[in-house]
């Protein structure tokens, strides 16, 4: 099928929590994943959980680029990662907040505290274990996505809405050094 449409915000789907996948059912996305991966790139996305294309499963995927991987020392970029019934264990009560965009919520950022350090685990699209470690922007990214499989959306995460608008409105004002930057950067920071 290629890209499949993404659905918005207001979509029931995106506030249901999502089914986990049996081991004997991993076969099953063989057709999903790669359509998950299109989609992501085509909306120029660095995240994509399958029930933004409207498929109520536990599976997300991600890809860090380098150029957002340097925010913290040891933070690594990350090729595309497919993971099945991801499970979150932060290693530390510190958040950080930092931009985040949805691409259930287009042209929208909002400011969301984070764990700045995880582990995660689940299973690849072979169906194999991986268990990994995150920081920084890596780590942002899976609890976004890890967030959509239990219907929440980031600005439910966020502690202050006065830090919501439109891209164009905060780049326009420049409003943080923070953002502009990551606008200028490379403008792929939804998930
Ligand atoms: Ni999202």
């Amino acid at each position: 099928m290629g890209i499949r449409p993404i659905i918005k915000m207001g979509n029931p789907i995106l506030r249901m929590n999502a089914e986990v996948v049996r081991p004997e059912d991993v076969h099953s996305l063989i057709s999903v994943i790669p359509d998950m991966i299109t989609t992501m790139r085509e909306a120029k996305g660095v995240g994509l959980a399958a029930p933004q294309i409207g498929i109520s499963l536990r599976v997300i995927i991600f890809e860090i680029p380098s150029s957002r991987a340097t925010s913290v020392k040891g933070d690594q970029p990350c090729g595309i990662q497919v993971l099945i019934n991801p499970k979150i264990d932060p290693l530390t009560s510190e958040k950080e907040l930092g931009w985040e965009g949805c691409l259930s919520i287009p042209e929208l950022r909002g400011e969301v505290p984070r764990y700045t350090r995880i582990n995660y685990t689940g299973l690849d699209a072979e169906g194999s274990p991986v268990k990994s470690y995150a920081t920084g922007f890596h780590a942002r990214v899976v609890q976004h996505e890890v967030d959509h499989l239990n219907g929440i959306l980031y600005p439910e995460r966020m502690v202050d809405l006065a830090r919501l608008g439109y891209i164009d409105e905060f780049a326009e004002a420049q409003e943080t050094q923070t953002l502009k930057n990551d606008i200028t950067r490379d403008g792929n920071d939804n998930g």
